[in-house]
């Protein structure tokens, strides 16, 4: 091993990590961070990484790609994991994954590294996105490899190198966050009877702090993809980022999820997702207005199983690229306008509109301009039922209850 590009956070974990693969495979290392969230400090960021004896560091503002090529879809697909989280970290990891390996080749290093740990879905769909992309690269993950026992060795560690690391205080949780959302675990989340200390929530608040009144907002769809806020065109990354702090202001888009990783385990995870919550809502419900009964339907256990593909590491795959292709193919009618309520922790559609909407009122009333022909029912009935007709004796119906 001579070069190894490494995905870089500038925390204790990677920060050790660069001078650990220095040391113990004797290569250089060449940082790679990418800014899917909030934008830190580039300057504190490289100056981390030179301190660990890190050569180079590519520092890359990748929101817009994410938003366009990795969230877009997800959005599409209703991709929410076990009917529950939006997914937000493993959206992220192909990313990474496809930017470790560009850089890798232009760098023409050998290898690659990550500091996920060793029982979690992260490191399955970075280094699962590696080998698809170039089976060639090897792979380090120092923290499935290094003998660090806990985090005191690590920080004993790294002021012995010289390392420059963060002087807050380190959270009780675990965190994970892009601008899809927040996942939070570890700590006293780690007892599933116990409900989330507040101190657990970062971008949400709780229901004593939220405004009193609802707020209303509209969102504009433009062939599936959200396009505006209350009337005002914005990117996608702009309405993102504008719906997580009005969501968050109003307590909405927090998950306490017990879920199966890929991994075997059952862990306990806290989400919280209020731009992905209100999106997820408001795209469902405007293609509920412009969709057929048939293609909805089916179309749910689609998503079913792209949300699986998704938290299993499997982005890079042949069934993925052709569930996109049945998720976007009818997005060109998902336009319109979606009316919406924050109220109190929750986010609820409260009106909805579309050139191509299929809601006829004339059908659907019971009012006086009623257009339905009634008289086909009796017809449709018949036909209906008919393969089910005399079926079943009297005498068993009431053996049954
Ligand atoms: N359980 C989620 C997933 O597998 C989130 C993991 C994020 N990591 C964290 N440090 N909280 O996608």
């Amino acid at each position: 091993m001579k070069k190894v590009v490494l995905a870089y956070s500038g925390g204790l974990d990677t920060s050790c990590a660069v001078r650990w693969i220095r040391d113990t495979y004797d290569a250089e290392v060449i940082c790679f961070s990418a800014f899917i969230g909030e934008v830190s400090d580039r300057k504190l960021l490289a100056h981390k990484a030179r301190s660990a004896g890190a050569s180079k560091i590519y520092i890359e503002d990748l929101k817009a790609e994410f938003a366009r090529d990795f969230i877009r879809p997800a959005l599409w697909a209703h991709a929410k994991y076990e009917g529950k989280y939006p997914l937000a970290t493993a959206l992220g990891r192909p990313l990474i994954a496809k930017h470790l390996v560009r850089i890798a080749e232009k760098e023409k290093a050998d290898c690659v590294a990550h500091g996920c740990t060793g029982k979690g879905n992260d490191q399955v769909r970075i280094e699962v996105g590696v080998r698809t992309l170039n089976p060639k690269l090897k792979i380090v993950a120092p923290l499935r490899e290094w003998g660090f026992g806990s985090r005191e060795e690590e920080i004993d560690y790294a002021k012995k190198h010289n390392i420059l690391i963060s002087a807050t205080k380190k959270s009780p949780y675990s965190i994970d966050k892009n601008i899809w959302g927040v996942a939070i675990e570890a700590g006293v989340l780690e007892d599933a009877w116990k409900e989330p200390p507040e101190d657990a929530f970062f971008v949400t608040r709780p229901l004593s702090r939220v405004p009193r009144k609802p707020l209303y907002v509209t969102i504009g769809f433009k062939d599936g993809v959200p396009v505006s806020l209350n009337g005002k065109p914005m990117s996608f990354v702009s309405l993102i980022d504008r719906l997580n702090r009005l969501g968050g202001q109003y307590g909405v888009g927090r998950i306490d999820h017990i879920e199966n990783r890929l991994v075997g385990i059952k862990s306990r995870e806290l989400y919280e997702a209020p731009a992905a919550t209100i999106l997820h809502l408001a795209h469902e419900e405007l293609e509920n207005l412009v969709m057929d009964r048939e293609f909805l339907h089916y179309r749910r256990v689609l998503s079913e199983k792209y949300s699986e593909l998704i938290y299993y590491g499997l982005w890079f795959t042949p069934l993925k690229d052709a569930l996109d292709q049945f998720f976007a193919a009818h997005q060109k009618r998902v336009t319109g306008t979606i009316r919406m309520k924050l109220d109190r922790g929750n986010a609820v559609v409260v009106g909805r509109k579309s050139p191509y909407s299929l809601y006829s009122e004339k059908l659907a009333t019971y009012s006086a301009k009623d257009e339905f022909d009634r008289t086909a029912a009796e017809g449709f009935m018949k036909i209906w039922g008919l393969p089910y007709e005399g079926r079943v004796q009297r005498t068993e119906y009431r053996k049954q209850k």
